[in-house]
């Protein structure tokens, strides 16, 4: 797929089909976790993969009862271990491994699509359960979980988004109309 069609279709899909989706496409997907940028090349970024179907049970009910995590054959969990970031970077560490994380599921999320996968960012959990659930130490923050799986035969459409003009300016806040690209690839 090209890059402007993998980031048009990108979108959160929450049902997954029951077709089985191979590990083999699971590593890919966090591969591209690695290639995401890291402040001082650091990667704080790690990944526990689940596929256990009681795990999966237990996640989802850590992650506010959203059940639909389940269903998805896999689930990434993100995690953040910022020791070493912290020697570099002190107390801009937090900060840099939230978006050493961002950046890292969003490369995942892509890849996820561009493979023809249904993928969801799910950032609402109960970070202690989740930890006691995987056997996660107390200095690693939980960042996310990505579950995983094949659409269903009629997936969602990508949702609308707002247009440039809205969220972008030129040279301070607030000012100036930035036009839409002329011809964005789509589809
Ligand atoms: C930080 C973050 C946390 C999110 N948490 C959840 C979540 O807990 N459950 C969920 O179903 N979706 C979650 N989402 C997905 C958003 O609801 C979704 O990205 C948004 O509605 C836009 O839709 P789209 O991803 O299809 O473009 C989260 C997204 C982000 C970026």
């Amino acid at each position: 797929m090209n890059f402007d069609s993998v980031l048009k279709r990108r979108c959160s899909i929450r049902k997954y089909s029951t077709v089985k989706v191979s590990l083999n496409e699971i590593t890919k997907v966090a591969e591209a976790s690695r290639f995401s940028p890291m402040a001082g090349n650091i990667h704080t970024v790690r990944l526990i993969i689940v596929n256990e179907e009681k795990k999966k049970a237990e996640l989802a009910e850590a992650a506010l009862q959203q059940y639909f995590i389940a269903d998805a054959p896999y689930l990434i969990v993100i995690c953040s271990d910022i020791t070493q970031l912290s020697r570099s970077y002190k107390n801009q560490a937090e900060k840099y491994a939230r978006q050493q994380a961002g950046a890292a599921i969003e490369n995942m999320f892509l890849k996820a699509t561009d493979l023809g996968l249904a993928c969801c960012w799910v950032g609402a959990f109960d970070e202690e359960k989740i930890k006691t659930i995987l056997n996660i130490p107390q200095n690693i923050h939980v960042e996310a979980i990505l579950p995983i799986g094949k659409p269903t035969k009629k997936p969602r459409k990508a949702k609308k988004k707002p247009d440039l003009k809205m969220i972008a300016y030129f040279n301070k806040w607030g000012q100036g109309e930035i036009k839409p690209a002329k011809k964005l690839d789509v589809r």
